[in-house]
């Protein structure tokens, strides 16, 4: 959530000027066509998750007074944390800073630091009007959506002009730290496959939920990871209710993160859940490559993965080159195969040629049920161990949000 920049990705509002024209440059959102309506949602019957009905009551008051969630106050955020202390940082985006801290399980009071309850405690940036539109719509869904793939929302604080917001806390992180910083042990072709299969489970119950909801910033950096290396999805802040009856699609602000972004949906503002389904296969290519869906330190067409890699995704013999060299060979090749033609099919132009993400969700169990990562090795060299990591605390590298001037100039969020 939030709009975070960084060198190779940052989030940027952009809204349409037409929607011949594309997307013109902008500040600032408009609160009329982005955020949730109400929508209802069934039981999904393929995982062991809860949801009864979602509903978006208008009022901040509204939406607080009928969660679950536990209010925080400021105060009792302020203890758990440290009073913020840097220390405590375990990262920055575009929505403000996020801190660890520790509570009692049962109270909830602060306690210290190593008993009780890990919490992630996010903290936002006093900059006005979107960041809290996107503050209510992560609370609304969060307090509503129950699922193994999703990130938990624990509680939140609404004090003064204060908002905050209260998640189980994710011992390795986001998906982004192990994949693009220095230090991280690499995730192996097995994790990769497993984080991708979380994801895309958390993207199919949402996509199949009877009232449909659309991530809309599906990315390395919004995948959290769990002491095993469960993937949950998290920032719901752009998400937003599919289209209803006979409609096709839902037409929204566009927003989101370049690089990530659909590019029928950053061109029309036209939304869908084959949006996600893009932004999936990017993600897919990211944990191909190990490199970033935009990278402005590369040079030429090396800085857009989708338009690198494209050339070697439907070739065998080629697509060792944008194999993640960390990988060290130590992935099967037909299993890499697949995975790069799943990608291929979710980056297709046309977006009802994508799979749908059941679709997906389906192959993969499938390449992982095959058990190629243990049968069907390419070695090249003997991987070489490198220093183990924990959940590395980052303060952004990469540039955030700011307004989006073209598609793919900038691998910015779209909003
Ligand atoms: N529940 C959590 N547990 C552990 N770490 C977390 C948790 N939530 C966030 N983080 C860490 O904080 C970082 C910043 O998260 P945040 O969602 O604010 O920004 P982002 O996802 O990097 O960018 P954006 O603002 O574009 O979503 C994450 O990348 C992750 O490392
Ligand atoms: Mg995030």
């Amino acid at each position: 959530m939030g709009n975070c920049l960084n060198s190779s990705s940052a989030k940027v509002d952009a809204t349409l000027s037409s929607r011949t024209s594309g997307m013109s440059k902008v500040g600032s959102k408009i609160s009329s066509s982005s955020g949730p309506s109400s929508t209802t949602i069934s039981t999904y019957s393929g995982g062991s998750s809860s949801i009864d009905s979602v509903s978006t009551p208008r009022s901040e008051g509204e939406v607080l007074s009928s969660s679950n969630l536990k209010p925080f106050s400021f105060m009792e955020l302020k203890n758990a944390t440290r009073n913020f202390r840097p220390d405590s940082l375990l990262g920055e985006g575009g929505f403000g800073y996020v801190f660890k801290g520790w509570i009692d399980e049962l109270t909830h009071l602060a306690t210290k630091p190593g008993s009780g309850m890990a919490i992630a405690v996010k903290k936002l940036k006093p900059e006005g009007f979107q960041g809290h539109k996107e503050w209510l719509t992560e609370v609304t869904y969060l307090s509503q959506l129950h699922h193994p793939n999703l990130v938990k929302l624990i509680g939140y604080c609404s004090e003064g002009h204060n908002r905050l917001l209260v998640y189980e806390y994710m011992p390795k992180g986001s998906l982004e730290n192990h994949l693009f910083r220095k230090g991280p042990q690499p995730l192996p072709w097995a994790t990769r496959l497993k984080v991708a299969i979380g994801a895309a489970r958390g993207l199919a119950f949402l996509h199949d939920a009877k009232d449909q909801i659309i991530y809309r910033d599906f990315k390395a950096s919004n995948i959290l990871l769990d002491a095993d290396f469960n993937a949950k999805l998290s920032d719901f802040g752009l998400a937003k209710a599919g289209p209803t009856g006979d409609k096709t699609h839902v037409s929204t602000q566009v927003m989101g993160t370049h690089g990530y972004a659909a590019p029928e949906y950053v061109a029309t503002g036209r939304l869908t859940a084959k949006s996600d389904v893009y932004s999936f296969g990017v993600v897919l290519l990211e944990l191909l490559s190990g490199r970033r869906a935009v990278d402005k330190g590369k040079v030429g067409v090396e800085q857009d993965l989708v338009d690198w890699t494209k050339p070697y995704l439907g070739d065998k013999r080629k697509l060792f080159r944008i194999m993640d060299t960390r990988l060290e060979g130590q992935y099967p090749q037909k299993g890499a195969y697949t995975a790069a033609t799943l990608a291929s099919q979710c980056l297709n132009k046309e977006p009802k040629a994508r799979p749908r993400m059941s679709e997906i969700l389906a192959s993969l169990e499938e390449l992982q049920d095959a058990k190629n990562a243990s049968k069907d090795h390419r070695t090249l060299s003997s991987p070489v161990p490198r220093s183990p990591v924990g959940h590395h605390r980052q303060r952004r590298s990469t540039p955030t949000a700011s307004p989006l001037p073209t598609p793919r100039q900038s691998t910015s969020q779209v909003r």
